[in-house]
C-alpha cells in the first residue's frame, strides 16, 4: 500500500465569445488559410469585459467538483496555475478558495507559464503523497486574451481564453491508479524566445506577448518529446503501454511533430487546438476534460499530460486514471 495522488474528476469553463480566424482577418493582416494551415486553429474563446480569470476557474473547478463526487468541504489544497491573474495580489488561487467555501489548506497560484498545470499537478501530488492535504483542486486558469498585442499577426491568432480543473485525493493503495510520475524542467537561458514585455518590478505594466515563434516551435517538438520519455522511464512504462496523449494546445503541427517523432499514432492525440487555440495553462485540463466526457478516455486508463512554455518550461506528467 502506498499514498498515491487518485485524480477522482474533471471540469472545465470556456467563455461563450467566440473569436473565428474570418473575424480575426478584419482586423489584422492574416487569412483563415493561413492560420489553419500553419497552426490548426479554427477559432478561441474570448473572456468578456468583466470575466476574469478566477470565474472561469470557479466554473471549470464546479464541473470538476461534480465529477469528482466530492464538495468544497473537501478540499485543503487550491492551486491555480496562471499567467493571467485577477491581480498581482492576492493571489487568483485565494479568491478561488474563498468564491467555492473553501475554508480549510492553502491556495496559491503557480507560474510556469504555458507548462502551468503539469507544473501544479506535480506540486499537488508532492503535498498529497506527503500527506500535506488530503484533497487538491488543480486549476488551469486563462484570461490569456488580455495579455495579447492584438496588432501582431504573430502571436494574436494564437492564443485564447478558458479554464481547467482537476480533484486529486490521496488515497493509500495497492493498484498504480493516480498520479504516476512526473518531470518538470525550466531552462531561463531561454527567456527571450517567449516572455511578456511588462511586469510591476521592471516596468509597472502589464505587457504584452512577445515570441520568437519558429525558435519555440522547434524547442517545443525536442523538449515536449523528451519531456515525455523522461516520465515514461521514471515510472519504468514504455510509449505504447499509454492509452492517451493529451498535450498542450499550441499548434497542430507541434503535436504532429511529436507524434510523427515518437511513432505514437495519431488517433491517441487528444486535440482541441482547432476549438480552443492556445488557451496556456488551461490547455492540458481542457483537453483532458473534452476526451473524458466524450467517452473517448476510461477510467482505468494510462493518460500522458505534457507541456512547454515561456521559461521556457516544459514538463510532463503520468497519471492512471
Ligand atoms: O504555448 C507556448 C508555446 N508556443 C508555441 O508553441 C508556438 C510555437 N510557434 C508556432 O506555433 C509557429 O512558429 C507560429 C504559428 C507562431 C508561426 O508559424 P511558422 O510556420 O513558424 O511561421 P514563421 O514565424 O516562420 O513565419 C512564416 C511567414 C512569415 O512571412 P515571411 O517572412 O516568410 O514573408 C510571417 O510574417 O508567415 C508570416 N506570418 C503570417 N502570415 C499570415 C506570421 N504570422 C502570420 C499570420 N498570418 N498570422
Amino acid at each position: 500500500m502506498a499514498l498515491r495522488s487518485v485524480l477522482l474528476g474533471v471540469g472545465s469553463f470556456l467563455p461563450e465569445r467566440i473569436l473565428t480566424n474570418e473575424e480575426l482577418a478584419q482586423s489584422v493582416d492574416t487569412n483563415n488559410e493561413w492560420i489553419i494551415e500553419r497552426t490548426g486553429i479554427r477559432q478561441r474563446h474570448i473572456a468578456g469585459k468583466n470575466e476574469k480569470t478566477s470565474d472561469l476557474a470557479c466554473a471549470a473547478s464546479l464541473k470538476a467538483l461534480e465529477a469528482s463526487g466530492r464538495t468544497a468541504d473537501d478540499i485543503d489544497l487550491v492551486i491555480v496555475a496562471t499567467t493571467t491573474p485577477d491581480l498581482t495580489f492576492p493571489a487568483t488561487a485565494a479568491r478561488v478558495q474563498a468564491a467555492l467555501g473553501i475554508n480549510k489548506g492553502a491556495a496559491f497560484d503557480l507560474q510556469a507559464v504555458c507548462s502551468g498545470f503539469i507544473f501544479a499537478l506535480a506540486t499537488a501530488d508532492n503535498a498529497l503523497v506527503r500527506g500535506q492535504a488530503k484533497c487538491a483542486l488543480v486549476i488551469g486558469a486563462e484570461t490569456f486574451s488580455r495579455i495579447v498585442d492584438w496588432t501582431d499577426r504573430g502571436t494574436c491568432v494564437l492564443f485564447g481564453d478558458g479554464a481547467g480543473a482537476v480533484v486529486l485525493e490521496a488515497q493509500e493503495r495497492d493498484d498504480d491508479r493516480g498520479v504516476i510520475s512526473t518531470f518538470l524542467r525550466t531552462d531561463g537561458r531561454m527567456h527571450d524566445l517567449l516572455y511578456v514585455d511588462g511586469g510591476p518590478s521592471e516596468t509597472g505594466t502589464i505587457g504584452k506577448v512577445r515570441m520568437v515563434g519558429n525558435a519555440v516551435f522547434r524547442n517545443a517538438v525536442e523538449h515536449i518529446s523528451g519531456a515525455m520519455l523522461e516520465a515514461c522511464a521514471r515510472a519504468g512504462v514504455s510509449l505504447d503501454q499509454v492509452d492517451w496523449f493529451v498535450p498542450h494546445q499550441a499548434n497542430q503541427r507541434i503535436l504532429d511533430g511529436v507524434a510523427r517523432k515518437l511513432d505514437i499514432a495519431v488517433d491517441k492525440v487528444v486535440s482541441t487546438v482547432a476549438l480552443h487555440g492556445n488557451t496556456s495553462a488551461a490547455s492540458v485540463p481542457l483537453a483532458l476534460d473534452v476526451a473524458v466526457r466524450d467517452g473517448r478516455i476510461k477510467p482505468g486508463q494510462l493518460v500522458l499530460m505534457e507541456a512547454l512554455g515561456g521559461g521556457l518550461t516544459w514538463g510532463a506528467a503520468l497519471v492512471r486514471l
